[in-house]
């Protein structure tokens, strides 16, 4: 008979089978600093109001001091019978301090009380998730700049398409993650509003000051509308929606990585604490972290599917659905602080090989794009120019050389606009260090884009 807040009403307990269906604690005791933070702020409201006295409120900070120590050092029983962990604090602070632990839940219901408990989590969980943003930002623009002048071939439909700079491929990794960060900062937004007196669904009939409350919990405003402070998830969907987009981006990079690593491209190499060998073939190296990283990507996104799904059908307000939320949105948390963490260390474990990107750049006719760009300079529509280029690298094909093995007088016959000067265009340092706009992969944009980045990191 430990357990049971409401147990008069009732003639029979519930079955274990039921205690332990229902039951969330040993998966919401996670919240605990937060519940802890919420009745506190709660409580001190309650004694400013007159609605308990000062001396309860006293008594109330106390047992929760002990409770948070107890929690602190592991020594904290926490009871299945109690179901959650907002029962379980409030039983042992009726334990530490009798009466005045009774009288905390004033006003409150625990569906108000849980809502704010997620909130807190949630806004924690993002500022975590921002700083790490700004790590790995930040790593991946050092290695940028490492390779602001490195030549790699950049594709499209896996097909060399025009050279670029490595550097100017991470750093559209860097744009990428600088969204997810803005993201997280507009979700933070939303977050941030206290549900706390919305009580069970309707307000309550204490003379409580929620604005007071917000500020303490250091909430922007209150939630204004009972119901829906009660009842809706939607800031923690939209939470794992930004996470879900953070791990689109970590898992396309992670593709990469691993094509990169195959011997069949050698373009990069991965430090070996990032990697693990094989039980049967002694020569492997495989990339485990970005495959598993591609793979976590799969179940972030079930937990945003099974968020929204959880939602869709809930009549208003508060329905026991919404315990379901926990388990999913705290695996994403997990994943992503555990993944961002481990990439931001991994960015520097990358060794690029510029000798395999150089030569892969020069084997796909990288530059015809330039010799085009080059012949419509010398006033040859940009049609007649593509064909003409297009007939060029036929030959080179058929006769399985280069563009710029080309004689001039060879490349005469495709265009008689072409002079001398067409082979600086054709080289590889010719074609990057032409692409020199804002946003271009010109070795002296990517270090402007370089110095961007790290003045907003910086400030
Ligand atoms: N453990 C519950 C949850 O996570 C707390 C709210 C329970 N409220 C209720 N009326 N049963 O949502």
């Amino acid at each position: 008979k430990k357990g049971e807040a409401w147990s008069a009403r009732f003639s029979e307990p519930v079955s274990d089978l039921v205690k332990r269906y229902t039951a969330s604690v040993f998966f919401d005791k996670r919240l605990a600093k937060a519940d802890i933070q919420g009745s506190l702020a709660h409580a001190e409201m309650l004694a400013a109001q007159d609605i308990i006295s000062a001396a309860d409120h006293a008594e109330i900070v106390r047992g929760m001091t002990q409770i948070g120590q107890e929690i602190e050092a592991g020594q904290f029983e926490w009871l299945l019978d109690l179901e959650d962990v907002h029962l379980n604090i409030e039983k042992r602070l009726t334990e530490l301090v009798g009466d005045a632990g009774k009288r905390l839940h004033t006003g409150r219901s625990r569906n108000d009380q849980v809502a704010t408990d997620i909130r807190l989590y949630v806004r924690g969980a993002i500022d975590d998730i921002s700083v790490l943003l700004a790590a790995l930002r930040g790593a991946l623009t050092d290695l940028a700049e490492q390779h602001a002048d490195t030549i790699m071939p950049g594709f499209t439909h896996m097909q060399v398409a025009q050279p670029i700079t490595f550097g100017h491929h991470m750093l559209a990794y860097v744009e990428m993650f600088g969204r997810d960060a803005e993201r997280m900062a507009d979700c933070r937004k939303r977050v941030n509003r206290l549900p706390l007196g919305a009580a069970a669904l309707a307000g309550t009939t204490f003379p409580i000051d929620r604005l007071r409350v917000a500020k303490t919990l250091g909430f922007d405003d209150v939630c204004h509308n009972s119901l829906d402070a009660v009842s809706d998830r939607d800031f923690a969907i939209e939470f794992c929606a930004a996470a879900a987009l953070v791990m689109t981006h970590i898992s396309r990079m992670s593709e990469e990585l691993v094509i990169w690593m195959s011997p069949r491209v050698g373009f990069i190499d991965i430090a070996d604490r990032f990697c693990t060998g094989s039980s049967i073939m002694p020569q492997k190296k495989n990339p485990d972290v970005p495959e598993l990283a591609r793979g976590k990507t799969g179940r972030v996104y079930g937990h945003l599917m099974g968020l929204l799904t959880l939602m869709k059908g809930q009549p208003l307000a508060y329905n026991k659905d919404n315990q379901e939320d926990k388990e999913p949105l705290f695996d994403t948390v997990d994943t992503l602080v555990d993944t961002l963490r481990i990439f931001a260390d991994m960015a520097g474990g990358i060794s690029v090989k510029p000798e395999a990107m150089r030569a892969a750049a020069l084997q796909g006719y990288a530059t015809a794009t330039d010799l085009a760009d080059y012949l419509v300079k010398k006033g040859l529509p940009f049609r007649d120019a593509h064909e003409a280029v297009a007939r060029a690298v036929r030959a080179c094909v058929d006769a399985g050389c280069d563009l710029a093995d080309l004689s001039l007088e060879q490349l005469r016959a495709f265009s008689d606009l072409t002079e001398a000067d067409v082979f600086a265009v054709l080289t590889l340092e010719g074609s990057v260090a032409a692409r020199d706009h804002v946003g271009g992969t010109a070795p002296r944009q990517v270090r402007a884009a370089i110095a961007r980045v790290r003045a907003q990191l910086a400030g």
